[in-house]
């Protein structure tokens, strides 16, 4: 008897029947059979990539508290004419004035840490840097700790699923019968998935020059949104800068903690609150950024409700209109995107069909607590 349609997703989800010439067979088989079903050949994925890379599943378990740390920024040592990373091997391509360079020529596991040095230093200038034909993926996880731990000690999400071992990394797999993937398809209250956000910006220490490589990826779509919190800030009028050096805003982790407990995700941390600047300033660049998300900013300190949700909305407004300040990064195998976290925002663009898959890892150092422009 022909197996069903279900025993083969079972079969290629879980990576039990790796020979794809046996299951188009089987499809065919299933065809030939007559049985009703869906368009077969777009609801069966091949196997997983990575196998050994899938999230943990049903994790279940308490972290201690992020512990504070002296920062020391990888940038401030590097040499700026930035020899080691561009060099007459390396090709490079802007996609903006502001922010974006995609880059080939050079293997970011090849860097020295002097080389990395320079990376860091890079991606503060240029924001986001898309490395194209990397090695990255298939070094072993050990090895990226130690590559990207370079630029600060690895932040243990509270909610994100993670490596099987490994505390540290974001392990994120979204297709049809995983958890994410009903969260990510979820519109019915929105007009768009468009989400900008910096990423955990409610630690007090929130991250810095953070690495997100796919493993498998859709056949279209699946692109990173970016935009420039600088230019966003050069933007605003001198008078209203200046008013907004003064502020401090209320960035929470609590909902994020809410969402996962009652989707039945993991709470490792419980959810705090931070108070940082609404401008932050880099600490190697000296550039000034604004420092608010939708994601995860609440409040600003000192307003009644009705001025801070006014000013919040009227900021997050002005940057998810300024596409001349934002930039799409787009992944082939290969592509290992970087992206300085404390003067862009990002959002996802899940706008891939739900056949699809898209398998990433994520690590994230941890910066320096924000400086304040007003200091
Ligand atoms: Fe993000």
């Amino acid at each position: 008897m022909a197996p069903s349609v279900a025993d083969l997703e079972q079969k290629v989800q879980t990576g039990v029947t790796p020979n794809i010439a046996d299951l188009k067979a089987a499809v065919q088989a299933v065809v030939s059979a007559g049985i009703p079903g869906p368009n077969l050949s777009a609801e069966i994925l091949p196997p997983l990539s990575y196998p050994h890379l899938a999230p943990i599943e049903g994790e279940n378990k308490i972290s201690p508290p992020l512990q504070p740390f002296e920062h020391v920024d990888a940038a401030s040592r590097a040499d700026p004419k930035l020899p080691r990373l561009l060099n007459d091997k390396t090709k490079t391509h802007h996609l903006s004035p502001y922010l974006g360079t995609e880059i080939s020529g050079v293997q970011i596991s090849q860097l020295s840490k002097q080389g990395l040095d320079e990376l860091s230093l890079y991606t503060a200038q240029r924001k986001v840097l898309i490395f194209r034909d990397q090695d990255f993926a298939d070094l072993p996880p050990e090895r990226q700790i130690e590559i990207v731990g370079h630029y600060g000690p690895l932040h243990e999400h509270p909610t994100a699923p993670q490596l099987e071992g490994f505390d540290n990394f974001i392990a994120s797999l979204r297709q049809k019968g995983k958890k994410a993937y009903r969260a990510e398809y979820n519109v019915e209250d929105n007009l768009s998935y468009t989400l900008w956000h910096s990423d955990v910006s409610y630690e007090r220490q929130p991250p810095a020059t953070t690495f997100f490589w796919l493993l498998d990826q859709p056949e279209v779509g699946g692109d990173t949104l970016f935009l420039s919190q600088v230019e966003a800030y050069n933007r605003l009028s001198p008078e209203f800068r200046k008013r907004l050096e003064t502020l401090r805003a209320i960035h929470s982790g609590v909902e994020q903690a809410e969402g996962s407990r009652k989707a039945g995700g993991v709470v490792r941390r419980e959810g705090i609150t931070t108070e940082h600047p609404v401008v932050r300033v880099h600490p190697v660049t000296g550039e000034k950024a604004l420092f608010v998300n939708k994601g995860f900013t609440r409040s600003i300190v000192g307003f009644k409700k009705e001025e801070s949700d006014a000013l919040l909305n009227f900021l997050y407004d002005h940057i998810a209109k300024g596409a001349d300040f934002q930039v799409r990064a787009t992944y082939q195998k290969g592509t290992v995107v970087i992206w300085d976290n404390r003067i862009v925002a990002h959002s996802a663009v899940p706008d891939y069909g739900k056949e699809q898959r898209r398998h990433f890892l994520r690590l994230t150092p941890q910066g320096e607590v924000p400086i304040p422009a007003s200091a």
